[in-house]
Protein backbone atom coordinates (compact mmCIF):
# COMPACT_ATOMS: atom_id res chain seq x y z
CA UNK A 1 0.00 0.00 0.00
CA UNK A 2 1.76 3.61 -0.66
CA UNK A 3 2.15 5.88 1.92
CA UNK A 4 2.71 9.24 2.06
CA UNK A 5 4.31 11.39 4.93
CA UNK A 6 2.78 15.45 5.09
CA UNK A 7 5.13 17.95 7.19
CA UNK A 8 3.16 20.81 8.44
CA UNK A 9 4.25 23.92 9.75
CA UNK A 10 3.03 27.41 10.63
CA UNK A 11 2.08 28.33 6.93
CA UNK A 12 -1.02 25.81 7.14
CA UNK A 13 -2.63 28.24 9.73
CA UNK A 14 -1.90 31.23 9.05
CA UNK A 15 -5.07 31.78 6.76
CA UNK A 16 -6.82 30.82 9.89
CA UNK A 17 -5.34 33.85 11.90
CA UNK A 18 -2.30 32.17 13.67
CA UNK A 19 0.94 34.08 13.04
CA UNK A 20 3.80 32.32 11.57
CA UNK A 21 7.37 32.58 13.25
CA UNK A 22 9.48 34.31 11.01
CA UNK A 23 7.73 35.78 8.54
CA UNK A 24 7.31 40.00 8.57
CA UNK A 25 5.10 40.58 11.42
CA UNK A 26 6.07 36.54 12.62
CA UNK A 27 5.51 35.89 16.65
CA UNK A 28 9.54 35.72 16.73
CA UNK A 29 9.87 39.62 15.54
CA UNK A 30 8.19 40.01 18.61
CA UNK A 31 8.98 38.28 21.06
CA UNK A 32 12.61 36.64 22.25
CA UNK A 33 12.70 32.98 21.28
CA UNK A 34 15.15 32.38 24.08
CA UNK A 35 12.77 33.91 26.91
CA UNK A 36 9.48 32.19 25.72
CA UNK A 37 10.51 29.19 24.03
CA UNK A 38 13.52 27.25 26.09
CA UNK A 39 13.83 25.70 29.03
CA UNK A 40 16.36 28.12 30.41
CA UNK A 41 13.85 31.02 29.62
CA UNK A 42 11.03 29.35 31.62
CA UNK A 43 13.53 29.03 34.77
CA UNK A 44 14.19 32.32 34.43
CA UNK A 45 10.26 33.77 34.14
CA UNK A 46 7.90 31.22 34.26
CA UNK A 47 4.74 33.58 34.61
CA UNK A 48 6.14 35.56 31.09
CA UNK A 49 6.62 32.16 29.39
CA UNK A 50 2.89 31.07 30.06
CA UNK A 51 1.36 34.35 29.59
CA UNK A 52 3.23 33.68 25.83
CA UNK A 53 1.04 30.03 25.41
CA UNK A 54 -1.62 31.75 27.40
CA UNK A 55 -2.57 34.11 24.98
CA UNK A 56 -1.33 31.43 22.12
CA UNK A 57 -3.85 28.70 23.15
CA UNK A 58 -6.89 31.41 23.12
CA UNK A 59 -5.69 32.39 19.65
CA UNK A 60 -5.75 28.72 18.47
CA UNK A 61 -9.60 28.22 21.10
CA UNK A 62 -10.86 31.06 18.45
CA UNK A 63 -9.69 29.85 15.18
CA UNK A 64 -11.19 28.14 12.80
CA UNK A 65 -9.67 25.29 10.59
CA UNK A 66 -8.98 26.61 6.64
CA UNK A 67 -9.47 24.97 3.87
CA UNK A 68 -5.99 23.85 3.80
CA UNK A 69 -6.66 21.60 6.76
CA UNK A 70 -9.96 19.98 5.43
CA UNK A 71 -8.30 19.36 2.09
CA UNK A 72 -5.59 17.26 3.89
CA UNK A 73 -8.20 15.35 6.14
CA UNK A 74 -10.15 14.68 3.01
CA UNK A 75 -7.01 13.18 1.25
CA UNK A 76 -6.87 10.60 4.79
CA UNK A 77 -10.15 9.11 3.92
CA UNK A 78 -9.80 9.28 -0.01
CA UNK A 79 -6.52 8.64 -0.80
CA UNK A 80 -5.71 4.76 -2.13
CA UNK A 81 -2.85 4.21 0.52
CA UNK A 82 -2.12 6.01 4.16
CA UNK A 83 -1.55 9.68 4.87
CA UNK A 84 0.68 10.34 7.80
CA UNK A 85 0.06 14.23 8.96
CA UNK A 86 3.54 15.17 11.06
CA UNK A 87 3.14 18.36 12.19
CA UNK A 88 5.21 21.64 14.15
CA UNK A 89 1.96 22.97 14.57
CA UNK A 90 1.41 23.49 17.73
CA UNK A 91 -2.90 24.10 17.66
CA UNK A 92 -5.36 21.75 17.31
CA UNK A 93 -6.56 22.78 13.34
CA UNK A 94 -5.70 19.56 11.41
CA UNK A 95 -7.81 17.32 14.30
CA UNK A 96 -10.74 20.38 14.38
CA UNK A 97 -10.29 20.22 10.48
CA UNK A 98 -10.81 16.04 10.50
CA UNK A 99 -7.96 14.68 10.23
CA UNK A 100 -7.21 11.39 11.74
CA UNK A 101 -3.70 10.22 12.01
CA UNK A 102 -1.73 13.54 13.21
CA UNK A 103 1.60 13.78 15.00
CA UNK A 104 2.43 16.65 16.88
CA UNK A 105 6.76 16.62 16.58
CA UNK A 106 6.16 20.07 18.88
CA UNK A 107 3.60 19.08 21.34
CA UNK A 108 0.18 20.50 22.02
CA UNK A 109 -1.08 23.90 23.48
CA UNK A 110 -3.85 21.77 24.51
CA UNK A 111 -1.67 19.38 27.61
CA UNK A 112 0.15 20.40 30.07
CA UNK A 113 3.21 18.73 31.29
CA UNK A 114 4.78 18.49 35.05
CA UNK A 115 8.64 19.90 35.03
CA UNK A 116 9.25 17.48 37.55
CA UNK A 117 7.77 14.07 37.38
CA UNK A 118 6.86 14.20 33.68
CA UNK A 119 3.13 13.65 34.25
CA UNK A 120 0.30 15.21 31.70
CA UNK A 121 -2.61 16.33 31.12
CA UNK A 122 -5.31 18.33 29.46
CA UNK A 123 -4.03 22.31 29.78
CA UNK A 124 -6.63 24.33 31.71
CA UNK A 125 -7.33 27.73 29.43
CA UNK A 126 -5.23 29.49 31.55
CA UNK A 127 -2.49 28.00 32.93
CA UNK A 128 0.41 29.95 35.75
CA UNK A 129 3.16 28.58 37.44
CA UNK A 130 1.71 27.92 40.78
CA UNK A 131 -0.42 25.24 39.25
CA UNK A 132 0.13 21.70 41.17
CA UNK A 133 0.39 18.85 39.19
CA UNK A 134 -2.39 16.40 39.77
CA UNK A 135 -0.18 13.42 40.18
CA UNK A 136 3.29 14.87 41.93
CA UNK A 137 1.59 18.08 43.66
CA UNK A 138 4.69 20.21 42.15
CA UNK A 139 3.80 23.53 41.35
CA UNK A 140 5.84 22.60 38.58
CA UNK A 141 3.22 23.48 35.71
CA UNK A 142 4.47 23.83 32.35
CA UNK A 143 2.95 23.78 28.69
CA UNK A 144 3.14 20.61 26.76
CA UNK A 145 5.43 22.31 24.26
CA UNK A 146 9.01 21.23 22.67
CA UNK A 147 10.60 23.75 23.45
CA UNK A 148 14.66 24.69 21.46
CA UNK A 149 17.20 22.76 23.21
CA UNK A 150 14.34 19.65 23.54
CA UNK A 151 14.01 16.40 21.76
CA UNK A 152 11.26 16.65 19.74
CA UNK A 153 8.46 13.65 20.01
CA UNK A 154 7.96 10.44 18.45
CA UNK A 155 10.91 11.02 15.92
CA UNK A 156 11.50 7.37 15.95
CA UNK A 157 7.97 6.69 14.34
CA UNK A 158 9.08 9.79 12.02
CA UNK A 159 12.10 8.75 10.69
CA UNK A 160 11.10 4.93 10.47
CA UNK A 161 8.03 6.38 8.26
CA UNK A 162 10.76 8.21 6.21
CA UNK A 163 12.44 5.54 5.08
CA UNK A 164 9.28 3.57 3.73
CA UNK A 165 6.70 6.29 2.12
CA UNK A 166 6.46 6.61 -1.38
CA UNK A 167 5.78 10.74 -1.06
CA UNK A 168 7.47 12.93 1.82
CA UNK A 169 5.06 16.73 1.27
CA UNK A 170 6.46 19.33 3.16
CA UNK A 171 3.84 22.32 3.74
CA UNK A 172 3.93 26.00 4.81
CA UNK A 173 7.30 25.63 6.78
CA UNK A 174 10.26 27.81 6.24
CA UNK A 175 12.90 24.61 6.84
CA UNK A 176 14.72 26.58 9.78
CA UNK A 177 14.64 24.64 12.36
CA UNK A 178 15.75 21.04 12.82
CA UNK A 179 15.13 17.87 13.03
CA UNK A 180 12.33 18.61 11.24
CA UNK A 181 14.12 20.80 8.09
CA UNK A 182 16.25 17.78 7.55
CA UNK A 183 13.53 15.39 6.99
CA UNK A 184 13.33 16.41 3.07
CA UNK A 185 17.24 14.98 2.92
CA UNK A 186 16.34 11.92 5.19
CA UNK A 187 13.11 11.26 2.42
CA UNK A 188 15.45 11.71 -0.61
CA UNK A 189 18.60 9.41 1.16
CA UNK A 190 15.87 7.04 1.00
CA UNK A 191 14.80 7.13 -2.45
CA UNK A 192 11.54 8.99 -1.45
CA UNK A 193 9.98 11.73 -4.08
CA UNK A 194 9.55 14.93 -2.35
CA UNK A 195 7.55 17.89 -3.04
CA UNK A 196 7.17 21.53 -1.46
CA UNK A 197 4.02 23.38 -0.78
CA UNK A 198 4.45 26.77 0.45
CA UNK A 199 4.12 30.44 0.18
CA UNK A 200 7.43 30.70 -1.46
CA UNK A 201 10.52 29.21 -1.75
CA UNK A 202 11.90 27.68 1.89
CA UNK A 203 15.81 27.36 3.53
CA UNK A 204 15.35 23.86 2.07
CA UNK A 205 13.83 24.42 -1.60
CA UNK A 206 16.75 23.06 -3.29
CA UNK A 207 16.35 19.71 -1.75
CA UNK A 208 12.62 19.16 -2.78
CA UNK A 209 12.16 17.08 -6.56
CA UNK A 210 9.18 19.44 -6.82
CA UNK A 211 7.29 22.52 -5.84
CA UNK A 212 4.19 24.43 -5.94
CA UNK A 213 4.42 27.94 -4.38
CA UNK A 214 1.13 29.94 -3.07
CA UNK A 215 -1.17 30.58 -0.20
CA UNK A 216 -1.97 27.07 1.49
CA UNK A 217 -5.84 27.38 1.40
CA UNK A 218 -5.32 27.75 -2.68
CA UNK A 219 -2.68 25.28 -3.45
CA UNK A 220 -3.31 22.86 -1.22
CA UNK A 221 -6.95 21.80 -2.04
CA UNK A 222 -6.02 22.01 -5.98
CA UNK A 223 -3.11 19.34 -4.61
CA UNK A 224 -5.75 17.35 -3.12
CA UNK A 225 -8.19 17.32 -5.77
CA UNK A 226 -5.72 16.25 -8.80
CA UNK A 227 -4.56 13.16 -6.22
CA UNK A 228 -8.18 12.28 -5.64
CA UNK A 229 -9.46 12.24 -8.41
CA UNK A 230 -6.18 11.06 -10.67
CA UNK A 231 -6.79 7.97 -12.75
P1 LIG B 1 7.95 29.74 10.04
O1 LIG B 1 7.31 30.97 10.53
O2 LIG B 1 9.43 29.62 10.20
O3 LIG B 1 7.65 29.58 8.47
C1 LIG B 1 6.36 29.72 7.98
C2 LIG B 1 6.35 29.30 6.51
O4 LIG B 1 5.02 29.37 6.02
C3 LIG B 1 7.21 30.20 5.60
O5 LIG B 1 7.92 29.39 4.67
C4 LIG B 1 6.15 31.07 4.87
O6 LIG B 1 6.56 31.43 3.55
C5 LIG B 1 5.00 30.10 4.81
N1 LIG B 1 3.68 30.74 4.73
C6 LIG B 1 3.24 31.91 5.28
N2 LIG B 1 1.97 32.14 4.98
C7 LIG B 1 1.56 31.09 4.21
C8 LIG B 1 0.33 30.75 3.56
N3 LIG B 1 -0.75 31.52 3.66
N4 LIG B 1 0.29 29.61 2.84
C9 LIG B 1 1.38 28.81 2.73
N5 LIG B 1 2.56 29.08 3.32
C10 LIG B 1 2.65 30.21 4.04
O7 LIG B 1 7.18 28.50 10.69
P2 LIG B 1 7.63 26.98 10.81
O8 LIG B 1 8.49 26.57 9.67
O9 LIG B 1 6.41 26.18 11.10
O10 LIG B 1 8.86 25.75 17.00
O11 LIG B 1 8.50 27.04 12.13
C11 LIG B 1 9.06 25.87 12.64
C12 LIG B 1 9.17 25.96 14.14
O12 LIG B 1 9.83 27.16 14.51
C13 LIG B 1 7.84 26.05 14.87
O13 LIG B 1 7.23 24.80 15.09
C14 LIG B 1 8.20 26.71 16.16
C15 LIG B 1 9.13 27.77 15.63
O14 LIG B 1 10.08 28.25 16.49
C16 LIG B 1 8.90 25.94 18.33
O15 LIG B 1 8.39 26.89 18.90
C17 LIG B 1 9.64 24.86 19.06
Amino acid sequence: MSHMVILTGAGVSAESGLGTFRDKDGLWTKYDLNEVATPEGFARNPDLVHEFYNARRANCQNAQPNAAHTALARLQTKYRGRVTIVTQNVDDLHERGGASEVIHMHGELSGALCAICDHRWAAPRVMSPTDHCPACDSPATRPDIVWFGEMPYRMDEIYAALSEVDLFVAIGTSGNVYPAAGFVAEARAAGVETLELNLEPSSTAGAFDTARFGPATEIVPQWVSELINAP
